[in-house]
């Protein structure tokens, strides 16, 4: 059902959103530097835009988050991201925020407006009908429903189209999204926490803590922006953790916890488990587990992926299929070490999230990614250094896989 917000809801919803944003530094420089009312160029209104739409991340799925800035004579009159859920689109809600202000002004999508009749109708026609003259897009929706239709559509209705403003911030935001439709499984980010020479626990098992303070509140920004976290049952053992988000206010839509585990070993008082039914806990079994067991997790409100199985395990590739055709997005991966080593020999690692500490461990350490066979140079997987960000005394430094 289609829930149409009164301007001042959705004005009340993008304010308390952007406070968040601002406690746990995640707004671009281009929402910065756009005061209401202020006279911008198409680059920064698509900035503002994209803001806006890196604040939904994590929350949108199965759809994408898409933010949305309308701007008449030089003064922005609507502003929106999708609502957590995916619903309503941002179109609609910042049309409805710029009401009869809309008419004239200029759109700034950071996606091409759809313009299928889904669960919500077009927002092609939501555009056409209050009159919007101009519309600035930021990428082309790879959804075969939509690519390149939506754009022909506002143009039928002599409506102007500029294309290719800030085009890569946009395909960034839209990476999941992207990766959900084109492959059918989440972008996959694998995090990890280590010493400088990769070592994520001492040879007795002690891991907690190996990162100050202000990495791990950056871990939590990073839960923040995912649909999804994956651990195998290895980390549940070690860790019994909770995988949740715990910085304040972080999100408005729970996360889900994923847990790799063939044949359930993971407890049943394990704490994934015995929260389920607030926060949803899913697991990725080989087909064949014990049917009494499945029972007993299903009957905690733990919703059961069945794959085929590999040597080690579950076969991954399998499982970010069944998470993608649930709609993930956006799959954060911590660990443990046998899971990373499946992930990178497998080729299902997009980007990597690597926090370093400033210490040194040693070889009987334990490593953050298990053995995993490479023999030759042009064997390794290889990604591109995309940022690195000084955390106290560590430093969180981002890749990306190289094409
Ligand atoms: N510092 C950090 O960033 C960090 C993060 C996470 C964990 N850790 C540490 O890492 C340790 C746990 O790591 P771990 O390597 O033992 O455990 P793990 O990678 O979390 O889990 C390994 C288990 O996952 C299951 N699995 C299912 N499918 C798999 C597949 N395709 N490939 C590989 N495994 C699969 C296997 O058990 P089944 O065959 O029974 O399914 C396997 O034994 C703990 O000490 C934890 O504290 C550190």
């Amino acid at each position: 059902m289609h829930r149409q917000n009164s301007a001042g809801s959705v004005r009340a919803a993008n304010s308390s959103g952007l406070q968040r944003d601002r406690r746990i530094g995640l707004l671009a420089s281009g929402a910065r530097g756009l005061p209401s009312g202020m006279i911008g160029d198409d680059a920064t209104h698509m900035g503002a835009a994209l803001a806006l739409a890196r604040r939904g991340l994590g929350n949108t799925w199965p759809n994408p988050s898409v933010g949305c800035v309308i701007v008449n004579n030089g003064r922005v009159v609507g502003r929106a991201v999708t609502a957590p859920g995916g619903r309503p689109h941002a179109e609609p809600q910042a049309l409805a925020m710029a009401a009869s202000a809309a008419r004239g002004a200029t759109a700034y999508v950071t996606l091409e407006p759809c313009c299928h009749h889904g669960r919500t109708p077009p927002c092609t026609d939501a555009l056409i009908a209050a009159g919007i003259a101009r519309v600035v897009i930021g990428a082309r929706d790879p959804d075969p429903r939509v690519d390149g239709q939506g754009v022909a559509r506002l143009r039928a209705a002599g409506i102007k189209v500029e294309q290719g403003v800030l085009t890569n911030e946009a395909n960034d935001v839209l990476a999941g999204f992207r990766q959900r439709i084109t492959t059918g499984r989440p972008l996959v980010t694998l995090k990890l926490a280590s010493t400088l020479d990769g070592r994520i626990a001492t040879h007795g098992g002690e891991s907690r803590w190996i990162t100050g303070p202000a990495a791990r509140r950056a871990a939590h920004a990073l839960r923040a922006r995912h649909d999804a976290i994956l651990v195998g049952v290895g980390t549940v053992l070690a860790d019994d953790p909770d995988l949740t988000c715990r910085l304040p206010g972080c999100r408005p839509t729970p996360v889900v916890r994923v847990v790799a585990d063939s044949h359930l070993r993971t407890p049943l008082t394990a704490r994934l488990i015995v929260t389920a039914q607030e926060t949803p806990t899913w697991m990725v079994l080989r087909a064949g587990a014990d049917p009494d067991r499945r029972r007993a997790f299903a009957d905690l409100g733990v919703h059961l992926l069945a794959v085929g199985g590999t040597p080690s395990g579950v076969d991954l590739r399998a499982g970010l299929r069944a998470l993608g055709d649930r709609g993930i997005t956006r799959l954060l991966v911590e660990g443990g070490a046998q899971i990373a080593a499946a992930l990178l020999r497998d080729g299902l690692t997009d980007r990597i999230a690597w926090f370093h500490a400033p210490g040194i461990m040693g070889g009987d350490g334990w490593p953050a990614v298990e053995t995993f066979g490479v023999d030759r140079l042009d064997a390794m997987p290889r990604f591109v250094r995309r940022r690195s960000v000084p955390l106290g005394d560590d430093v969180l430094s981002e890749f990306v896989r190289q094409a």
